[in-house]
C-alpha cells in the first residue's frame, strides 16, 4: 500500500506555476516541460512551513546546525560520500551557484567546456558572463550518451578550457554516468588543471537500478579541484522555495567561492528554502522511494507505447524524470515539430534545440505527474506520430 499520494494532480493553473501558466489561456494543452513536479509535497515539507508561518516573524535566519547535518547524513546515507561541516556552503540555488563558480574560476573570455546537448542556463550562463562556451558534443550509442574522451581531451587542450561543468545525472539525456566514465573525466581534467564543477542535483533521481557515483567519492585527489552543485530542491518538488548547497573541499578553492558569493551579497538563503530542505532530508527516505516507483511506471508505459506505436525514439532515462525524445524520423523542422506537438497533441514540451545544436528533431518530456496526465500525454503523441 502507498503511503503517500502521487495520484492526485493538484491545481496548479491558479498558483503562479511556470509551467502551467499557458494553460490557463489554453486549457486543452498539457504542459509537460518545466523540470518540476506535478505532485503533492511531502506532508512534513508543508507542517515544516505551516509551523514557520504560524509564527508570524519572518526576520533574518542564520543556518542551522540540524540543516548541516541533515545535508551531511543525506550524503553520508544516500551516496556514502562525507565531507567537513566547512566545506558546505549554502547558495540559494544551483544556477546561481554555478554562476558563482563561473566568476570566481575564471575570467573574462576564457573558455568553459560543457557536454551537448545541455541545461539551457549552462551554456547562458558562461555567455552572459562573457566566458567563451566550448561545447563537446555527446554522441549516442546503444540508445544512451556516451562521452568521446578523446575529442574531450582534444576540446579542453585546443581551447585551454578553465572550468568544465559537468551534469551528473545528465539532463536532457537522463545519463547516469558510470565510475569508469567519470574517472576518466577527473584523470583528464587533473591532467590539464581543469576545475570540474559537477551539477549532481538529480543525483536522488537514479531508476532502474542505476547507482549515482558522486564525483567526489571516486578519488581522493579530484577533491583537489572539484566543486559539487545540488539541492534537495529536484528530488522533493521544492525548488519555488530557493535552497542548494556547494561542497568544495579544497580551502583555497572554497575562500575564492565564498568570497564571490560575498561580493555578490549571495550569502543569505531564504528561510523557507531551509526548513523545506531540512524536513525533505530529514523525513524524505519512503517518499522518495514511492516516488521513484511511479516514475519508473510512466518511464517504462511511455517507452513500451510510443516504440510499439510510433517513429519516436524514446531515450531510457538512467536517472532524472526527464525524457530525450527523438523524432528525426518524421523530417520536420524545429518550428514544424513544435508547432505540431502544440497545435495536435495539444502538449507543452521543450524543444530539443533549446539544449544545443544536438537537440534538432527532439524535444523533453516531463514523466513527473500522476500516470493519469503521462496515460493522456502518450495517448495524443500516439494519436498524431502513429506509424
Ligand atoms: C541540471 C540542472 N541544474 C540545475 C537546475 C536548477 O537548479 P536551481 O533551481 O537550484 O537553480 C536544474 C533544473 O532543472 C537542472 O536540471
Amino acid at each position: 500500500m502507498a503511503k503517500y499520494d502521487f495520484t492526485s494532480l493538484p491545481n496548479r493553473r491558479t498558483n503562479n506555476s511556470i509551467k502551467w501558466q499557458n494553460v490557463q489561456k489554453h486549457p486543452e494543452q498539457l504542459p509537460l516541460w518545466v523540470a518540476d513536479m506535478d505532485f503533492i509535497a511531502l506532508p512534513e515539507i508543508t507542517q515544516s512551513i505551516h509551523d514557520y508561518a504560524d509564527y508570524a516573524v519572518y526576520g533574518y535566519a542564520y543556518i542551522k546546525e540540524t540543516l548541516v547535518e541533515a545535508v551531511r547524513n543525506w550524503e553520508k546515507t544516500q551516496h556514502g560520500y562525507s565531507f567537513s561541516k566547512e566545506s558546505l556552503i549554502f547558495v540559494e540555488g544551483v544556477v546561481p551557484a554555478l554562476g558563482l563558480a563561473i566568476q570566481a574560476f575564471t575570467q573574462k573570455n576564457e573558455a568553459v567546456l560543457i557536454n551537448t546537448p545541455a541545461y539551457p542556463p549552462f551554456a547562458r550562463t558562461i555567455k552572459l558572463n562573457q566566458r567563451k562556451v566550448v561545447e563537446n558534443s555527446l554522441t549516442e550509442k546503444n540508445g544512451e550518451f556516451v562521452i568521446d574522451f578523446e575529442q574531450l581531451e582534444k576540446d579542453i587542450v585546443e581551447n585551454s578550457v578553465k572550468l568544465y561543468i559537468l551534469c551528473n545525472p545528465h539532463n536532457p539525456g537522463g545519463r547516469v554516468w558510470r565510475k569508469d566514465e567519470l574517472l576518466k573525466i577527473g584523470e583528464i581534467c587533473q591532467k590539464h588543471q581543469v576545475l570540474l564543477v559537477s551539477d549532481e542535483i538529480h543525483q536522488d533521481l537514479t531508476l532502474f537500478g542505476n547507482v549515482h557515483q558522486s564525483f567526489n567519492t571516486l578519488s581522493a585527489d579530484f577533491k583537489e579541484f572539484t566543486i559539487i552543485l545540488s539541492s534537495a530542491t529536484k528530488t522533493f518538488n521544492i525548488a519555488g522555495v530557493k535552497c542548494s548547497f556547494a561542497i568544495i573541499e579544497n580551502p583555497e578553492l572554497r575562500d575564492q567561492y565564498l568570497e564571490q558569493r560575498l561580493a555578490n551579497n549571495q550569502h543569505e538563503i531564504s528561510t523557507l528554502g531551509m526548513l523545506a530542505t531540512e524536513a525533505a532530508l530529514t523525513h524524505g527516505h519512503e517518499w522518495l522511494q514511492e516516488l521513484k516507483e511511479v516514475l519508473e511506471k510512466n518511464v517504462t508505459y511511455i517507452l513500451d507505447e510510443l516504440t510499439e506505436k510510433t517513429k519516436i525514439k524514446v531515450m531510457k532515462p538512467q536517472g532524472t524524470y526527464l525524457i530525450w525524445l527523438d523524432f528525426s524520423a518524421y523530417e520536420l523542422s524545429d518550428e514544424a515539430l513544435q508547432e505540431k506537438l502544440l497545435n495536435d497533441s495539444q502538449l507543452i514540451l521543450n524543444s530539443g534545440s533549446s539544449f544545443g545544436l544536438e537537440g534538432a528533431g527532439h524535444a523533453r518530456l516531463n514523466v513527473a505527474a500522476p500516470f493519469t496526465v503521462i496515460e493522456e500525454a502518450t495517448k495524443r503523441l500516439v494519436k498524431t506520430f502513429a506509424f
